[in-house]
């Protein structure tokens, strides 16, 4: 039997009683003297942090990355040397909904690793996605926007993610992928990760290269209908994160085989399409699959608050042969995590226990609210009292690229295939089969009819029949005869939350 400790205070003082506050006898007033009690109940209003704007729902896991197959050629980077095996932390996420949503909404899927490398933090963050809705930092705020809640009622609303969707052409690939079968996943284990961006790699000679990576899950795609999705957001409003603990628990460790498309460096320029556009893959048969390792799960966390509601995964930690590309999305993102993180954290955020790397920290941050590392002197540099001293011998030159031009606001210069339709198109035509198109297009009309106001529906029905002629016709039918069945007033075209609550019963 284990003995049970004694209850104390935050500062370790043993308390009197669990269950009764100090009062004037039983039936007089409660004292301000019983700080336990008022301990308690500060502590507690203070329990909840801000959750993360988007991507508030989710979970992790701790497990490791091992290197299966030499890819030094390309990356002098110590985490993917041939032998290496990293702790790495994960987590898995839904994008728009809040801290408490059903884990079964269909949505893209976060998919965050920090890897605590020999040679600092490596985080990838990642979705189940290969590509993303829109390609430019400056529309990320309103995209996310128009995915969350209306100013005026506080509801989600089909009508201004189907507005801001079909006012965005190139965001058609994306949300292909996300009405198809993939948009969600039966768990996260049976899904795969992608880095969506395209990265530098640099290897021990100073040769650069591009790279895509691809995390393929072990246990094999599985997807959930539009259907069984909604029943289990009714039953299990936390399904996924249920089911990844559990697995793990139980000794069930999920995993992920990487893979990587590199691309030589002198490619880009030329290469058919932007290989630095998000909204766009490399076709694998234009740059293949290579092998790389094998990340595992296999410990669950102890503490959900310390070790993953404040988890901050940041894409600027990249580690030396490991660097940015020119994809806007990108560069902006390095500046955005690491501010979310001073905002929701504090600024000491990478004090906190999950988010400290192994490697030594011989940084010049000092000070700040709830800092616990200790600073020495000198707290400077350039200095001649032997602090840290950057060593650009050994580390080399930033991974970067040749860049000129004027300043300009302006969208990529396209490449020779580039436009918003075509690789939503192939994927239309060419990798879903009868079935899959059928579940795609049921799916749409699903949530067209689902309080998307007219002008916006005909918009809707033109870019689906610009990825797809006969998908868009079938759209167009789809939603026009189930209108006919179910909805023939005109009139609440205007009240789309109404339209969605009577679609909804
Ligand atoms: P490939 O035939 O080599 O690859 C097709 C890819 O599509 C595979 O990675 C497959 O994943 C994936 N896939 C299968 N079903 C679905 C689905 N319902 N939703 C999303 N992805 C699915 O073709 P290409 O590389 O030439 O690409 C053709 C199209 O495939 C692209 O335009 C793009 O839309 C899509 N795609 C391409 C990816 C890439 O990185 N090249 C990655 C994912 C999608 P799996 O192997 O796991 O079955
Ligand atoms: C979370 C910004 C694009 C994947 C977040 C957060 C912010 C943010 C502020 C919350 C961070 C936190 O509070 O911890 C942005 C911006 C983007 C962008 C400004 C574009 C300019 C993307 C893209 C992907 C992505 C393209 C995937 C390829 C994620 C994931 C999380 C996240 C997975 C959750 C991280 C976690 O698990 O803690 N994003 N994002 N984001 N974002 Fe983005």
């Amino acid at each position: 039997m284990t003995e049970t400790k004694p209850t104390t205070t935050d500062a370790g003082i043993p308390v009197e009683s669990d269950e009764h506050s100090l009062t004037v006898g039983a039936g007089g007033p409660i004292l301000l003297q019983d700080h336990y009690l008022i301990e308690q109940m500060a502590q507690f209003n203070r329990e909840r942090i801000p959750e993360r704007q988007p991507h508030a729902k989710g979970s992790g896991a701790f497990g490791h990355f091992e290197v299966t197959d030499d890819v030094s050629q390309y990356t002098k980077a110590a985490v993917f040397q041939p032998g290496t095996t990293t702790d790495t932390l994960i987590r898995f996420s839904t994008v728009a909904g809040e801290r408490g949503s059903p884990d079964t909404w269909r949505d893209p899927r976060g998919f965050s690793l920090k890897m605590y490398t020999s040679e600092g933090n490596y985080d990838m963050v990642g979705n189940n996605t290969p590509v993303f809705f829109v390609k430019d930092p400056m529309k990320f705020q309103h995209f996310i926007r128009s995915q969350k809640r209306r100013a005026d009622n506080g509801l989600r609303d089909h009508d201004m993610q189907w507005d801001f969707w079909t006012l965005s052409p190139e965001s058609a690939h994306q949300v292909t992928w996300l009405m198809g079968d993939r948009g969600i996943p039966r768990t996260w284990r049976h899904m795969n990760g992608y880095s969506s961006h395209t990265y530098m790699w640099v290897n021990a000679k100073g040769e650069k290269f591009w790279v895509k990576y691809h995390f393929k899950t072990d246990q094999g795609i599985e997807n959930f209908t539009q259907h069984e999705a909604d029943q289990m957001a009714s039953i299990d409003t936390d399904y996924h994160r249920r089911d990844l603990y559990e697995h793990i628990a139980d000794g069930e460790f999920p995993s992920w085989t990487l893979k990587v498309q590199v691309m030589p460096f002198e490619d880009a320029k030329d290469y058919r399409f932007n290989p630095f556009d998000l909204t766009k893959v490399w076709p694998h048969g234009d740059y293949p699959l290579i092998d790389v390792g094998r990340l595992t799960l296999d410990r669950n966390p102890t503490d959900f608050h310390t070790e993953i509601e404040q988890a901050a995964f940041q894409p600027n930690n990249l580690v030396p042969g490991i660097g940015p590309s020119p994809d806007r999305m990108l560069l902006g993102r390095l500046f955005s995590y690491a501010d979310a993180h001073r905002a929701r954290l504090g600024v000491n955020y990478t004090q906190i226990p999950v988010n400290s790397p192994q490697a030594p920290v011989h940084s010049y941050s000092k000070d700040g609210a709830m800092r616990v590392q200790n600073v020495s002197d000198p707290v400077y540099a350039p200095n001649s009292y032997g602090g840290p001293s950057a060593d650009v011998a050994r580390y080399g030159e930033p991974a970067g690229w040749e860049s000129d031009g004027e300043m300009v606001r302006s969208s990529y210069v396209d490449h020779a295939e580039d436009d918003d339709w075509g690789q939503a198109g192939t994927m239309v035509r060419e990798v879903l089969d009868d079935d899959a198109r059928e579940r795609l297009v049921d799916n749409i009309v699903g949530h067209l009819l689902n309080g998307v106001s007219e002008p916006i529906l005909e918009r809707a029905f033109t870019y689906w029949r610009n990825v797809d002629k006969d998908l868009g016709d079938r759209v167009a039918d789809g939603v026009r005869s189930k209108q006919d069945e179910t909805d023939p007033k005109a009139d609440e075209q205007d009240n789309p939350a109404r339209k969605g609550a009577k679609a909804k019963a």
